[in-house]
């Protein structure tokens, strides 16, 4: 029988010499039977015709594969990579282990909403005492409902930012211990990317690109996601994120914050009439031609309204209100969401007109982050995607607010791809200075969308993920032997980077995460 393709470029390769200089050893060829020469820790690339390294879970199937000719040993397959997600940025401690094939083994969380109710918001150090509390707890329920021992977990993918640095921390060191005892690698998660690749696992069919909104208590982005780790920021808020308009309102409506602003503010707004309060929309006229959004005109509006109307939610609860005060509040509460709602529909709007510019074959929106729990957001985007022709795509609500899947999954599509850090230094102090990155960009900015007052927010700032995997995907693809193609394509960005970009494989350091 005549060689195949990853047969002959082998021979090919070994004869010529281009074979690196690392130990060997021979295995038969699936496809054509005979006895090959195989690189540890390397593959042949038939295309390219070069021996490229392989990553973490390939070098552990390969080495399954090198025994089993041999001795029969069971080859672990990438369906059996399995990766624990810790999630501690802000107030929710959540775990949970995900299969590469996307089924969630096991999950676990638990809720800082007591504290929440008390303070009224979120209390950095307060929040990560209770991380530092519920941990451990919560890592062992997530894996004890997968039915998974840690020394089982392929991988351990944790939360890095953007956050509170106290929080990150607690999660961070965690990952760190249990990667360090069982020599597992450890992949840093972003955790807005966490938000929307989330809705790849849930929606299989996602394919990049997409558009995705982003809505939480601390962002609202709207991002063109060109693969993982590779976004263009569309736009921004130049103030306040929406989650965070719908928390103050709660406050000022004096709602029961146990619940959580947002979702207490929605119960409510189901009472109210929307057009009762005429709000102005944020950001509309010839002025605004951008993709940003501003919510802290509208929180003002909302303070004014309640002022004038002699609310005061500090001192009656809604509870203790009378039927005509609720009314009032309800009316509030459903303007101020309509309002809310209409800004994010505006700017989504013109975002597909300059995604698709950009991505001519988009078809899916993606909603994510706590605030696409709201089912007026997910109705009025649901509406305006199939106005314009695209798939709206919304995680269900428990995986739009944080939770442990997320970061489980983001650490499985990075994990994927090879980029991950190698496993921590068994000798690595348990007080190690940790890379956190409390304020993280995702993207690369779309020249378009840049604004004033974003810029003076940028201020010590960590570079965006975007631009730190352009910069190793060009250090390693110059340095593993990419083709020109691959190069040019990482040297004209992200704009133009429209195309499936080259899988990136390192042999030993991964990104110093
Ligand atoms: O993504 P997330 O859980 O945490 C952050 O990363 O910030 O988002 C939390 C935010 C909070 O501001 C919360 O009030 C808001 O999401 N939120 C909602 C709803 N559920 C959560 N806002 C409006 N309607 C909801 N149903
Ligand atoms: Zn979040």
């Amino acid at each position: 029988m005549a060689a195949c393709l990853p047969c002959a470029t082998a021979s090919a390769l070994v004869l010529t010499r281009r074979l690196p200089l690392l130990p060997s050893f021979t295995r038969r060829s699936t496809i054509c039977g005979r006895r090959i020469v195989c690189v540890k820790n390397f593959q042949i690339n038939a295309t390219r015709k070069v021996f490229v390294p392989l990553n973490y879970a390939q070098r552990r199937i390969q080495s399954c594969g090198a025994a089993s000719s041999s001795q029969s040993v069971q080859c672990r397959s990438q369906e059996d990579v399995l990766v624990l997600g810790i999630e501690t940025s802000c107030d929710d401690t959540g775990a949970a282990v995900v299969t590469t094939d996307g089924r969630i083994l096991g999950e676990a969380i638990a809720s800082q909403a007591e504290l929440l109710g008390q303070w009224g918001g979120v209390v950095p150090k307060l929040a990560s005492e209770e991380h530092r509390k519920f941990i451990d707890k919560v890592v062992a329920d997530a894996l004890h409902n997968a039915g998974v021992q840690e020394s089982a977990l392929s991988a351990v993918a944790v939360t890095i930012g953007p956050g509170l640095s106290p929080c990150l921390h607690v999660g961070v060191r965690k990952a760190r211990i249990i990667a360090k005892t069982h020599r597992l690698p450890i992949i840093g998660v972003h955790h807005m990317e966490a938000h929307a690749l989330v809705a790849r696992l849930t929606e299989k069919q996602v394919g990049f690109p997409f558009l995705v909104l982003l809505v939480s208590g601390g962002h609202n982005l709207l991002l063109l996601s060109q693969n993982v780790g590779q976004y263009v920021q569309l736009g921004t808020t130049v103030d306040d994120a929406i989650g965070e308009a719908y928390d103050k309102t709660a406050r000022l409506l004096g709602l029961d914050m146990r619940k959580g602003g947002g979702p207490a503010l929605e119960e409510l707004a189901r009472e109210g009439d929307p057009k009762a309060i005429k709000f102005s929309v944020p950001m509309r006229g010839p002025k605004y031609l951008d993709c940003n959004f501003s919510y802290a005109g509208l929180k003002n509006q909302v303070r004014m309204a309640i002022e004038s109307r002699n609310i005061d939610g500090d001192q009656v609860s809604l509870s203790m209100a009378s039927a005509e005060d609720r009314k009032i509040r309800a009316d509030i509460a459903a303007s101020f969401q309509r309002v809310a709602v209409q800004h994010l529909e505006d700017k989504c709007r013109r975002a597909i007109e300059w995604a698709r510019r950009l991505a001519p074959s988009l078809s899916s929106l993606v909603v994510s982050g706590g605030v696409a729990s709201n089912q007026t957001v997910r109705a009025k985007l649901g509406a305006l995607a199939s106005e314009l022709d695209l798939q709206l795509v919304c995680p269900p609500p428990r995986l739009c607010t944080d939770n442990g899947v997320m970061v489980a999954w983001a650490g499985v599509e990075h994990f994927r791809l090879g980029m991950y850090e190698a496993p921590p230094d068994a000798d690595e102090p348990d007080d190690v200075r940790l890379d956190l990155r409390p304020r993280w960009q995702l993207g690369d900015i779309y020249e378009e969308g840049q604004s004033e007052a974003r810029s003076l927010k940028r201020m010590n700032q960590h570079p965006s993920l975007t631009a730190q995997v352009c910069l190793y995907a060009r250090i390693f693809t110059e340095k593993f032997g990419a083709s020109r193609l691959q190069v040019d394509f990482w040297n004209q960005g992200p704009k133009s980077a429209l195309m499936t970009p080259p899988v990136m494989k390192t042999p030993e350091k991964r990104f110093a995460f």
